[in-house]
C-alpha cells in the first residue's frame, strides 16, 4: 500500500479527518530509549509498520534508537526484521512496505546516564532530521524502567534537545510512580525543565478502539445521556479479567500488584470516560478536565473503608483430582518471595461523591490467572416497577443491562426483556448485541498507531495529564498502605477460578452480584449443552445467575424443595447419603440438581462444596421455559436421568410451567 492508499477506518483522531489536516503522521525523528527492549519489538514497531501500510506514516519519518545493547544500525534492523514476523497484527505481511520503513531505522549504543551518549544522539538526529526532511520534530520516547524518566529528561534538556525549530515532545510509559509520593516527585522532575504539554504519558487502554468509543458511544446517541445518572442507574461494574498469571514478569509484578498494574491506571480510565461529566468540546483538555475532575470525586478511603469496601486475593496453585499441584501458585512462582503479600486479584466499591453518581455503586474487578480474559462493563439500570404484573405469569423483573465489551470479544449489548410468543403474558431476558466484527473492516491493531499518530499531531487527548495521574493515586494510596499494614490470607483463590469469595460477598452484602459475562464457547464445554444450537445457547446464557460458595459450604439441602440447577464451572462437589458418606463427587462442567427442580420434588441427598466452587444457578421457572422451546434438550435430560437415577422423567413434568 502507498502514502495514496485510503486512510485506515479505524486511526481517524481529531486531526486525521479535518479537512485541513494531514492524513499521515507529521514529519518527525523518533527516538526511542530502550529500543532493544520488548516494547519496541512486539508493540511500538508492529504500530509504525501499521501506520506504514495504512499509508499514515509520513515520507519525513525516521527512527533511531538506543540502549545498552551492543547494536549497531545493520544488526538492529536485522533483529526487527526478525521480530516483526512474530509480532505484525495483519492478514498479509507486505515486504516492500516494511523494507522502505526498516531502512529508516538507526541505532547508537549508549548508557542513559552519559551525557557523551547523549551528544552522540544529538548529532544522529539532526542528521536523520536533515536527510529525511523530519521539520525539526523529535518524539522522545522512554520505552524504560521508570526509574530512568527523570533522568532522561534532565540529561536531553542538558544535552540542548530542546532547542532549534520543530516540536519536541516526550512520550512516557507507564507505570508513573509506584504510589502517589513517587508519581508526585516524578512529575516535579520530568516537568523541572519540559513543560506539561510535552509531556505524553500513556495508557494503552485509552488506544483501544472499543475503550475510545465509551466516548462516541455516550456523546454522539442522544438515547442514553440523559438516563446517565444516579435516577436510572442502580450500579456499574468494571471487569478485567486475565486468564494469564504473571509469567516471567514476576520481577516487576511482586513490587506492583493489581492495584497498581491495572486498577489505578487502566480501569480508572475507564471509569473517568464512563463517568465524567459532559465535556465543552472533544479538545484534549475539555476531556482531560472532565476526567480528571471525575477521579478526584472518587472518595479517598479510611482504614475502616478499606476494610469494607475493598478485597484483595492472590492465586494458589491448580491441582488434579488427589489434590497435587498441577500449576504453581503465585508464591511458588519464579522471582516471587515465598511470603509475598502481592495481591494479583482486588475488587472494589467504590463512590463517586459528586451530584450525578452519589450513592451508586461502581464496582471493579481485576486479576490474573482466572477463569477467563475479558474485559466489560456493565451498566445496570433500576428496575422497571413490577406492580403492572402482579397477577399475571412473571414472577420478576430483570434489570436492563448495557454491556460494553472491551476485548477480546469486541461489541456492545443491550440487556431487556420481551415477551414470549403465545397467549399469555411470559416474559424472556432477551438481547440486541452489536458487533465489531459485523460492523467495521478495520484491520486489527496494536492500540499504538493511534497513540503515536496522535502525539505526532500534538493531540494529548489520548494521554494522561499530570493531575490525572495524581488524582488516581489518591484514591490507590490509602488502599495500599491499609494493606502494608494488615495481615493477607494468601492464597485465597485457586488458578483457572472466579476469585475469591469474598470479591462475591462484597457485592452480596449490597444485594447485588457480579455479572459474569458468559460464551457459548464456555456452556458448549457441558455435555448437556454441547449440541445446543445458538437460540438455545442464548436462552441459557441470558437466564444463567453466578454463585461462589467456599469449601464445606452445603449447596443443595435434602428434603427442601429445589428451584435451582446448578451448573459446576469451575470446582468439586460431593453429593452425600443419609449417613454422610460421599456416593458421587462432580466437578467442572458437570450439573447437579436437575432432577429435583424438574420433578418438583423434594432434594433427596444433600450436596457439599468440596472445594471451593463457582456455580452458575438456573432458575426452575427459566428452564422449563427454555426446554419448552427446545425439546431435544428435553429429552436429553429425560435420558440423563435415566441413567444416571434411575428415573422416569415424564415430559409433562419437565415441561410444566412453574
Ligand atoms: C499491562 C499490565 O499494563 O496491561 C499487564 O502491566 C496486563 O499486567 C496488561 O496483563 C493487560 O493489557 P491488555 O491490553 O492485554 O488488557
Amino acid at each position: 500500500m502507498t502514502a495514496d492508499a485510503p486512510a485506515a477506518q479505524v486511526l481517524r483522531t481529531l486531526g486525521a479527518d479535518a479537512p485541513e489536516a494531514s492524513p499521515s503522521c507529521a514529519p518527525h525523528v523518533m527516538l526511542i530509549f530502550g529500543a532493544s527492549g520488548d516494547l519496541t519489538k512486539r508493540l511500538l514497531v508492529p504500530a509504525l509498520y501499521n501506520l506504514a501500510c495504512d499509508g499514515l506514516l509520513s515520507k519525513g519519518f525516521a527512527l533511531l534508537g538506543t540502549a545498552m545493547d551492543a547494536l549497531t544500525t545493520e544488526s538492529f534492523r536485522a533483529r526487527m526484521s526478525e521480530d516483526i514476523k512474530a509480532f505484525h497484527t495483519r492478514g498479509e505481511f507486505e515486504q516492500d512496505v516494511w523494507d522502505d520503513l526498516v531502512s529508516r531505522f538507526h541505532y547508537v549504543q549508549g548508557g542513559f546516564s552519559d551525557l557523551g551518549v547523549f551528544e552522540t544522539l544529538k548529532g544522529e538526529v539532526k542528521r536523520l532530521d536533515a536527510e529525511y526532511a523530519a521539520e525539526g520534530n523529535v518524539l522522545f520516547y522512554f520505552a524504560t524502567a521508570p526509574r530512568f524518566f527523570g533522568l532522561l529528561c534532565d540529561n536531553l534538556h542538558q544535552s540542548g534537545f530542546k532547542d532549534g525549530d520543530g516540536w519536541k515532545r516526550i512520550i512516557v510509559e507507564k507505570p508513573f510512580g509506584t504510589d502517589l509520593a513517587s508519581a508526585l516527585k516524578l512529575n516535579e522532575d520530568v516537568l523541572a525543565n519540559w513543560r506539561e504539554d510535552q509531556i505524553y504519558r500513556v495508557d494503552h487502554y485509552l488506544g483501544k478502539e472499543t475503550v475510545q468509543n465509551l466516548l462516541a458511544f455516550r456523546f454522539s446517541n442522544g438515547m442514553f445521556e440523559p438516563l446517565w445518572n444516579k435516577n436510572y442507574i442502580d450500579n456499574i461494574q468494571f471487569n478485567v479479567s486475565e486468564a494469564v498469571d504473571v509469567g516471567g514478569r514476576a520481577g516487576y509484578y511482586d513490587s506492583s500488584g493489581v492495584l497498581r498494574d491495572m486498577m489505578q491506571n487502566h480501569m480508572f480510565q475507564m471509569l473517568a470516560y464512563l463517568c465524567m461529566e459532559v465535556p465543552g468540546s472533544f479538545a484534549p483538555d475539555a476531556i482531560r478536565n472532565e476526567k480528571a475532575k471525575l477521579l478526584e470525586s472518587v472518595r479517598a478511603y479510611s482504614a475502616e473503608e478499606v476494610e469494607r469496601f475493598v478485597v484483595r486475593g492472590q492465586y494458589g496453585p491448580s491441582v488434579d483430582d488427589k489434590g497435587n499441584p498441577l500449576k504453581p501458585g503465585y508464591r511458588e512462582e519464579k522471582d516471587v518471595n515465598p511470603a509475598s503479600k502481592t495481591e494479583t486479584y482486588a475488587a472494589a466499591r467504590l463512590h463517586i461523591d459528586n451530584w450525578r453518581w452519589e450513592g451508586v455503586p461502581i464496582y471493579l474487578r481485576s486479576g490474573k490467572a482466572l477463569w477467563k480474559r475479558g474485559t466489560e462493563i456493565i451498566v445496570e439500570f433500576k428496575k422497571a416497577p413490577e406492580v403492572l404484573f402482579r397477577g399475571t405469569a412473571v414472577p420478576a423483573l430483570n434489570a436492563n443491562r448495557l454491556i460494553f465489551h472491551i476485548q477480546p470479544y469486541q461489541g456492545i449489548e443491550i440487556q431487556f426483556q420481551a415477551k414470549i410468543p403465545g397467549p399469555t403474558m411470559r416474559l424472556q431476558p432477551v438481547n440486541m448485541k452489536f458487533a465489531y466484527g459485523d460492523a467495521f473492516k478495520a484491520s486489527r491493531y496494536t492500540g499504538y498507531e493511534v497513540m503515536l499518530y496522535a502525539c505526532s499531531h500534538g493531540d494529548a487527548t489520548l494521554f494522561s495529564r499530570g493531575d490525572l495521574v495524581e488524582a488516581a493515586w489518591r484514591v490507590a494510596q490509602p488502599i495500599m498502605d491499609h494493606w502494608a499494614e494488615t495481615p493477607a490470607e494468601f492464597p485465597n483463590y485457586a488458578r483457572g477460578s472466579w476469585g475469591p469469595k469474598a470479591a462475591a460477598d462484597l457485592v452480596a452484602k449490597d444485594g447485588r452480584r457480579w455479572h459474569e459475562v458468559v460464551t457459548e464457547e464456555v456452556l458448549r464445554k457441558v455435555p448437556l449443552f454441547k449440541d445446543g444450537d445458538m437460540v438455545f445457547l442464548e436462552q441459557v446464557i441470558m437466564a444463567l445467575r453466578s454463585k461462589q460458595v467456599a469449601a464445606g459450604e452445603l449447596i443443595i439441602r435434602k428434603g427442601e424443595l429445589g428451584q435451582e440447577l446448578y451448573l459446576l464451572a469451575r470446582g468439586k462437589v460431593e453429593v452425600l447419603s443419609d449417613t454422610g458418606q460421599v456416593l458421587k463427587v462432580l466437578s467442572d462442567g458437570d450439573i447437579f440438581g436437575e432432577i429435583g427442580v424438574l420433578m418438583s420434588k423434594p432434594r433427596t441427598a444433600d450436596v457439599r462444596a468440596r472445594r471451593a466452587c463457582d456455580l452458575f444457578v438456573l432458575q426452575r421457572a427459566d428452564f422449563s421455559r427454555i426446554l419448552r422451546d427446545n425439546p431435544h434438550i428435553a429429552a436429553a435430560i429425560q435420558q440423563i436421568a435415566k441413567e444416571r437415577y434411575k428415573l422416569n422423567i415424564i415430559t409433562a413434568a419437565l415441561l410444566a410451567p412453574d
